[in-house]
């Protein structure tokens, strides 16, 4: 790998790749830390609320409008000029493809006007390369990769070096949780509804299947699981207050489960596949932020004498930081990507895996 550039490098990233229009500027330092100089998201939740997920067109729409107001402000908050911006990262896959071209488009049009070196990047590379600037951690290690779109177990090796140890053969967890949700007439979206409504809920009154736990590879099914919450639900209506409750902690007891036994099969799996032991295991994605997922997740790591790492809440979800961050990375490590890159709505982080089929609703799950 090449040395990286003798100086600072700074770039402005650009996420739309689902609800979230997002803008930031990073600077990585030579030495390879980083300082987080704006991180701007404008939620779009309300947007789709009306609907129980996320509309497509509504979305691309709406990025449309916001996308120039939104980069103004993280580089007016940044205090960054445009003459020593380093590269123009941007989400160009996976996710929803109305998004994707109104990022990628302007991204196109600020690296044109500005003279800019363009980044078209993968989504999935922002979430893996998280923890090298909120947790400085060293590779390889272990990221656990769970939210609306996505539900993957990844071995980053180094920048650009991702081997997919498992993913989910039918729903992503933060999916089943909105479906859950729904289901049981709780809001959107659904995993913090369905966390608080477990918090007053009894999680052993309903026996729940645990999908693939216990088999071979460290792939995840939350299908059935959503499924057997169904007939549970239909087999006891009219559902009082407390049935929700208990039919929300039984769930979130089962996807707890089944995420922690596929980690362990992961963790297990790393030293053979990779080499040597993880430096950690990473929690990144929406559902990341549960309560009882992240315990059961600590308590396993200990009992395997393996560092956890969780970045802060706002980084663990969908923001630009992670884009600029991953292109300040990639610039570093002489590894950027061809800037005619075109927006891809499926685009697997790891492209030996082999893929998986079907479409969430947030988008593409590889
Ligand atoms: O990473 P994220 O903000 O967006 C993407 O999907 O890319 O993740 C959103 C997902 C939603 O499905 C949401 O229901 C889930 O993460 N989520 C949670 C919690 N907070 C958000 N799931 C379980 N428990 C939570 N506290
Ligand atoms: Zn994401």
């Amino acid at each position: 790998m090449m040395p990286p550039p003798a100086r600072d490098l700074t770039v402005l990233g650009i996420e739309t790749s689902c609800d979230e229009t997002a803008a930031a500027v990073v600077r990585r330092e030579q030495a390879g830390g980083g300082t987080v100089l704006s991180d701007i998201v404008l939620s779009q939740v309300e947007d789709h609320a009306a609907f129980g997920g996320v509309v497509p067109e509504i979305a691309a729409r709406a990025h449309v409008a916001a996308l120039d107001g939104v980069v103004r402000a993280a580089m007016r908050e940044a205090e960054a000029d445009w003459h020593n911006l380093d590269a123009v990262a941007v989400t160009a896959g996976p996710g929803l493809i109305g998004g994707l071209l109104a990022g990628l488009m302007t991204a196109r049009a600020v690296s044109a006007a500005r003279g800019l070196r363009l980044m078209p990047l993968n989504h999935l590379e922002g979430h893996a390369l998280t923890a090298t600037l909120t947790d400085k951690l060293a590779f390889p290690y272990l990221l656990l990769l769970v939210s609306g779109g996505h539900s993957q177990l990844v071995a980053v090796e180094g920048v650009g070096r991702y081997r997919r140890l498992g993913t989910t053969v039918d729903d992503a967890l933060g999916e089943a949780f909105d479906k859950c949700a729904k289901l049981l007439g709780l809001g959107f979206p659904g995993g913090p509804q369905v966390e608080r409504a477990a918090a007053r809920g009894d999680a052993t009154r309903f026996a729940l299947p645990r999908p693939l736990a216990g088999t071979p590879g460290s792939d995840f099914s939350f299908s059935g699981l959503k499924t057997a919450l169904r007939q549970e639900a239909e087999g006891i209506a009219p559902l009082s207050d407390q049935d929700v409750a208990d039919l929300a902690a039984s769930f979130q007891a089962a996807a707890a489960d089944a995420v922690v036994d596929r980690c362990r099969a992961a963790l297990r799996a790393f030293d053979e596949t990779i080499g040597k032991p993880p430096t950690a295991l990473v929690a990144a994605g929406g559902v990341a932020a549960n309560q009882t997922i992240r315990a059961r997740l600590d308590a396993l790591c200990r009992e395997a004498s393996v560092p956890f790492a969780v970045p802060p809440p706002h980084l663990c979800t969908d923001n630009a930081v992670m884009i600029a961050w991953a292109g300040a990375e990639r610039l570093a490590a002489d590894l950027a990507p061809d800037p005619a890159l075109p927006a891809r709505a499926r685009w697997p982080l790891d492209e030996t895996a082999a893929a998986i089929v079907g479409g969430g609703a947030k988008g593409a799950k590889a």
